[in-house]
């Protein structure tokens, strides 16, 4: 098929179930993907169980639709597999908040310290990190640490600043965050609180303090799914990436979700361009030429490996 002829995205479909079949491919999909990207993913997760199904995986080709660090994740993971993201232009703010001779040095100014990496990472971060987490098990393995053990973690403030919150821990943070949930407005929040009194709020660790305060749930994307499938209120304010409300709607079809304002009215800010960089006429040329491709090389596969698996073992 011509990439130029094909609109019918019923004919793109049938393309991308063929390529996959003969190549033996699985299309992963973050919950901030396109919905029409989500409707085809064989597999949808959160950041974490994205990476411990690429781990688990037999299949030769991994597409993996979400932004950069999640495609390289999967190869570190995965060497021998061929791991694609449709876009690699797809990035991340809070990845890029994190300048890797910059962590290095911090590194290097605390050297009593374990360092602890949210996945939102360079490949380069990640190996000089002694353990990676994501938003879905970091206060768990963070409390499972010996309560005086001393901590850098970064590159996310304001999920560093919650686990130092809620298990009082003192760890020393990097100033990093995301774009998306670091403008969500604690003001229109409560607006829109008042004009439906029966939603409960529901709140990404990568937003700010007044924010997870005022949340009946923090969690990650898909502890925030967990809760709206198995909690009793009819509505929820969700105050994360909006693509999560494709999967909230579809687990929940009876509930009403409503996507959380951000600062500005002026832009679609509860979006993550990067995410939605994907799509699905992308989906079908990266299966069709198996390109772009994730390469990491290997020094640093090696040693940004060791802190992914150990995030795995711990989080079993
Ligand atoms: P989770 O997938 O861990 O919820 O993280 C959200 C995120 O911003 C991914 O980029
Ligand atoms: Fe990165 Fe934020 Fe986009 Fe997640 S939502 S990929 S943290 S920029």
């Amino acid at each position: 098929m011509n990439p130029s002829e094909h609109h019918d995205p019923g004919q793109l479909h049938e393309e991308i179930a063929r390529l996959k079949r003969e190549k033996n491919a699985l299309i992963m999909a973050h919950y901030y993907q396109r919905d029409e990207i989500q409707e085809i993913a064989d597999f949808i997760g959160d950041s974490l169980a994205l990476a411990r199904q690429a781990a688990l995986t037999d299949a030769d080709i991994i597409v993996m639709c979400g932004v950069h660090f999640m495609g390289e994740t999967a190869k570190i993971l995965c060497p021998d597999k061929k791991v694609l993201v449709p876009d690699t232009a797809a990035g991340c703010s809070l990845a890029d908040s994190c300048d890797p001779e910059e962590f290095r040095a911090f590194v290097e100014a605390h050297p009593d310290h374990t360092v602890i990496s949210y996945v939102n990472t360079s490949a380069t971060v990640k190996a000089l990190t002694d353990i990676v987490v994501t938003s879905g098990n970091a206060r768990r393995i963070i409390e499972s640490l010996p309560a005086d053990e001393k901590i850098i973690f970064g590159p996310d403030r304001n999920l560093g600043d919650y686990i130092n919150r809620v298990s009082g821990r003192n760890m020393t943070l990097w100033n990093g965050a995301c774009h998306v949930h670091d403008r969500f407005s604690l003001e229109k929040i409560m607006e829109l609180k008042r004009a439906n009194p029966e939603a409960k709020i529901l709140v990404h660790p990568e937003c700010r303090r007044p924010l997870q305060l005022i949340a009946d749930k923090v969690g990650s994307t898909a502890a925030l799914l967990d809760f709206a499938r198995t909690d009793e209120a009819p509505a929820y304010i969700v105050v994360t990436e909006s693509g999560i409300l494709f999967e909230m709607r579809k687990k929940c079809p009876e509930k009403k979700f409503i996507a959380a304002p951000a600062d500005d009215a002026e832009c679609q800010c509860n979006e993550c361009d990067y995410m939605k960089l994907n799509t699905l006429e992308k989906v079908y040329r990266a299966l069709r030429d198996e390109t772009p491709e994730i390469i990491v090389d290997e020094e640093t596969a090696e040693k940004a490996r060791r802190p992914i698996e150990r995030m795995l073992e711990l989080s079993l």
